[in-house]
């Protein structure tokens, strides 16, 4: 599954003007560049990550989606999200931390045909990252599977000294090989989801709309306080409003209440939408299976504020909820179907 980009969107993802990446391409900087059937540049993943590099974009990212309530929408974030960075020209590591291996069968593996998982990952002394890195079918994405290996992995590394660091000290030598590593958590605050926050320099906490996420929230919250006392680990906490359906009058008021307690910490929501419960069952992310859906818009914007520098993302956060969304709808006004680029939004904010 592979995607090509136009001139004009290389030049977005580097920051720069299009001249600019057509010398680029001009001195050889962009490796070899493929043609498409008339003859023309047909960029490719290649051409897109060295213009990442190139711009001085490619800060380096390592995401933790948790919620330790089922059915938020965490898989699909971190399945959506992975594909969303890779379009961004990102190099990307998905982690499947989930015995119900969800993301693993998203990408169209079988769990059960795979002989070493993240489960031996953890357990086995002998097994490096190496060894169970997949590539996916979605360029610039690789994954480290999951399967059921996984429900016995909490008794078995109970005794294990720093257990809640194997993760963190198995993927710390591939930290600079990839731009971002997006691990998708089981529902649950074990000793797992703690290895993936102490991976972790931010973390995602998918949320629906309803009154009850409030408390899952500030349960989360106290793991992350704790995390922060007992072993000096810092995470960045970003709110994430999923499954929102603006035709539900309280969804609104929750997401109003979210944007007051939460303010510079709340993103933009991702609204119910069916293609992403139809996207995993084709194997494929909703921003390749559906991409002008509402969905893999959304998606795409999340992908591009994690990829934002903090000054950027610190502009756009520091607008309401409501402010962001005017921009939002102007931009794409404006737009005109045009592909957004990278900081847009963000450069509109600060205007
Ligand atoms: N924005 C959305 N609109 C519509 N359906 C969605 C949306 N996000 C997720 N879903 C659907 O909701 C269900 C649960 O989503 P998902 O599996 O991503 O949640 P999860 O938090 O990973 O669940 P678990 O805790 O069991 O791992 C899936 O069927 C998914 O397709
Ligand atoms: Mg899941």
């Amino acid at each position: 599954m592979s995607r090509t980009w136009t001139l004009e969107e290389l030049a977005a993802l580097a920051g720069v003007p299009p001249a600019r990446v057509r010398a680029w391409e001009a001195q050889g900087w962009l490796g070899p560049v493929p043609r498409g059937p008339g003859g023309g540049s047909a960029y490719g993943f290649e051409q897109a990550e060295r213009c990442v590099e190139l711009g001085g974009r490619g800060h380096p990212r390592r995401v933790c989606v948790v919620n330790q309530k089922g059915g938020v929408g965490k898989t699909t974030t971190a399945f959506s999200l992975a594909a969303a960075l890779a379009d961004l020209g990102r190099r990307v590591l998905a982690i499947d931390l989930d015995a119900q291996a969800n993301l693993t069968t998203s990408f169209g593996f079988d769990p059960d045909a795979l002989d070493l998982t993240s489960a031996d990952l953890l357990t086995e002394e002998d097994v490096g990252p190496e060894d169970v890195i997949l590539e996916t079918g979605v360029e610039g994405v690789h994954a480290i599977p999951a399967d059921i290996k996984l429900c016995a992995v909490e008794t078995r590394i109970h005794d294990v000294l720093m257990r809640e660091r194997i993760l963190h000290t198995k993927l710390a030598p591939l930290y600079d090989r990839y731009h971002c590593l997006v691990f998708d958590c089981p529902p649950n605050l074990s000793r797992i989801t703690i290895n993936a926050l102490v991976a972790s320099q931010e973390v995602l906490v998918p949320v629906e709309t309803q009154s009850y996420s409030i408390k899952a929230i500030s349960d989360l919250t106290s793991t992350f306080t704790l995390l922060k006392s007992k072993m000096g680990h810092e995470l960045t906490v970003w709110l994430l409003p999923t499954k929102v359906d603006r035709r539900v009058a309280l969804a609104c008021e929750i997401l109003d209440a979210m944007d007051e307690a939460f303010r510079g910490r709340l993103l933009d929501p991702i609204h119910l939408d069916t293609n992403l419960v139809r996207a995993p069952l084709l194997c494929e992310p909703v921003t390749r299976a559906f991409p002008s859906s509402r969905a893999a818009q959304e998606y795409a914007r999340l992908a591009r504020f994690l990829t934002l520098s903090d000054v950027e993302r610190r502009r756009w956060m520091d607008l309401t909820l409501a402010q962001r969304r005017r921009i939002i709808e102007r931009v794409q006004a404006g737009a005109d179907g045009a592909p957004e680029g990278g900081g847009e939004e963000a450069q509109e904010a600060s205007a």
